[in-house]
């Protein structure tokens, strides 16, 4: 057998009547005699012409659903519609059969959620070829925007003993028999006999490491999966999910806001160029979805039209407080449309007056900053109290359309003492983190990062409603499968 060529080589071919091996996974067999093949280089399909008189019956019998096959045909000019060439089949060898009794997949609509249970072969569907296609050219993009801006990957730890962001929502790493762990004198459990001597967990975020490295090599960023063991069983999180830390020394907070709203601009176009058939296809799939709902819960937008206004309008700079006074005034406050009424200065916004903002007052992505101290991190540089007395930090949110907080972010705190205050007024064992401390200790400077949700950036692009359709093997709460 010859080369074998991809479908997407294929279907762009500009010679005709020449010999090609293709192979794939049947999509359908009509009639004995047309097979709709694919290999996940792109979403179209390859019509492969059987000629089923001087075909093995036997063969014919295999050519299923699902099965895996080889094909070895002459590619000609196709006379069917929606196509412009299709296989003409010479040589047909069937690698893997599929029984068409078992094979879960049929050639029809599956909901989401039942996809969901065969994740493994939900690659197959058009919808999640599209997904992972858009997935992988948003991950390279991403590696290419900071490496052309003269930024090191910086690979951090999986393995920590720290816990970054203070929440206490770390899975633990241990080797101890759970059920017989060696304990101390006084009955506790004795970590000094773990496997790393210490009590350690899965990162939740790779950015306290990331300082280190970027108070040395100016620009780092870190692309990797991080676990959080939030209970939070909602259609934004995962208990794995992927996150890109940036990290800047000599940058303040508006340079952090710059380069976050250029990648997102950069990395959305980039995906747009190269996999629009793909993000056409998921538009499309968007609209019809769309029409189940009633009218009033319909997007005005197409999902190309989304990323295009995206792309092509600033986001909406504003601070906490000035974010407050509008939730404050507006109409579904008033009309205690809120879950969560929107009262005085100082709460968390929850995602419900985040979309307000976004999807109703400015209606475009929005960049919140300037949030109270005492729902922020402990390595936020501290601003001065405002006239009222009011404690806030150099914090960013980005808030996208449909998503709520996509980037979270800040200037670091870069003075000792302010940062070793907050440390004790939240509980952070400052000994344990004695080589953060160090940066601020040897050549401190201005420096400012932040946060990117990876999956919460492929459920924007690719329009979907849950992120646990844009992983390939989503982790949540009582759900390990695959
Ligand atoms: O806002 P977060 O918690 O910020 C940090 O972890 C900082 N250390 C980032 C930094 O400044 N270097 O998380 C950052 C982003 C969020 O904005 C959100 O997009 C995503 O990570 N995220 C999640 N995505 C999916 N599932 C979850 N459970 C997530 N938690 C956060
Ligand atoms: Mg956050």
């Amino acid at each position: 057998m010859g080369q074998r060529t991809k479908i997407k080589a294929l279907l762009q071919s500009e010679q005709t009547n020449i010999e090609v091996t293709v192979k794939g996974w049947v999509r359908t067999f009509r009639n004995n005699q047309f097979i709709a093949l694919n290999d996940g280089s792109t979403n179209n399909n390859i019509q492969v012409v059987v000629d089923f008189e001087n075909t093995d019956p036997a063969i014919l019998k295999r050519i299923t659903t699902g099965a895996a096959i080889s094909v070895v045909g002459q590619l000609v000019a196709s006379l069917g519609k929606g196509q412009t060439v299709e296989v003409k089949a010479t040589e047909i060898e069937v690698l893997g059969d599929s029984d068409p009794e078992k094979y879960p997949l049929q050639p029809k609509k599956h909901s989401l959620e039942f996809l969901r249970e065969i994740a493994h072969l939900r690659f197959r569907t058009n919808t999640f070829g599209a997904i992972f296609r858009v997935r992988n050219s948003l991950s390279f993009a991403v590696h290419q925007f900071f490496q052309e801006k003269g930024f090191v990957y910086l690979h951090t730890p999986i393995i920590t003993a720290s816990d970054a962001e203070g929440a206490g929502e770390t899975f633990h790493v241990t080797n101890f028999d759970l059920l017989n762990p060696p304990k101390t004198e006084d009955g506790e459990i004795d970590f000094k006999q773990d496997f790393f001597g210490r009590p350690t967990n899965l990162t939740v975020s790779g950015q306290l490491e990331g300082e280190l490295g970027a108070m040395a090599l100016s620009d780092i960023y870190t692309f990797g999966p991080t676990f959080r063991a939030e209970n939070s069983n909602t259609t934004r999180h995962l208990a794995e999910f992927w996150m890109i830390e940036p990290e800047m020394a000599f940058y303040d907070l508006t340079d952090n806001m710059n380069l976050a709203e250029e990648l997102l601009k950069y990395v959305i176009r980039y995906a747009l160029d190269k996999n629009k058939e793909d993000i056409e296809f998921l538009s499309q799939r968007l609209e019809e979805e769309e029409k189940q709902k009633p009218q009033n819960e319909r997007s005005d937008m197409s999902l190309l039209d989304k990323l295009q206004f995206c792309l092509d309008n600033d986001f909406e700079r504003l601070t906490y407080t000035e974010a407050i006074d509008i939730l404050k005034e507006s109409t579904p406050n008033k009309k205690k449309k809120f879950q969560y009424p929107v009262e005085g200065w100082g709460t968390d916004l929850q995602s419900e007056h985040e979309r307000y903002l976004v999807e109703k007052h400015f209606k475009k992505p929005v960049i919140l900053t300037d949030y109270p101290k005492d729902i922020k991190a402990f390595y936020m540089r501290q601003n001065e109290p405002d006239a009222q007395g009011r404690e806030t930090v150099r914090a960013m949110d980005i808030l996208f359309p449909g998503i709520g907080e996509i980037v979270g972010g800040s200037q670091r705190e870069e003075r000792l003492d302010k940062l070793e205050q907050r440390m004790d007024e939240m509980g952070i064992p400052k000994d344990e983190l004695w080589w953060y401390l160090d940066t601020r200790r040897f050549g401190a400077c201005p420096h400012a990062g932040f946060g990117l949700g990876f999956e919460r950036l492929v459920l924007f692009v690719t329009g979907m409603g849950n992120i646990r359709d844009v992983i390939p093997f989503p982790r949540f709460p009582k759900n390990a499968e695959f």
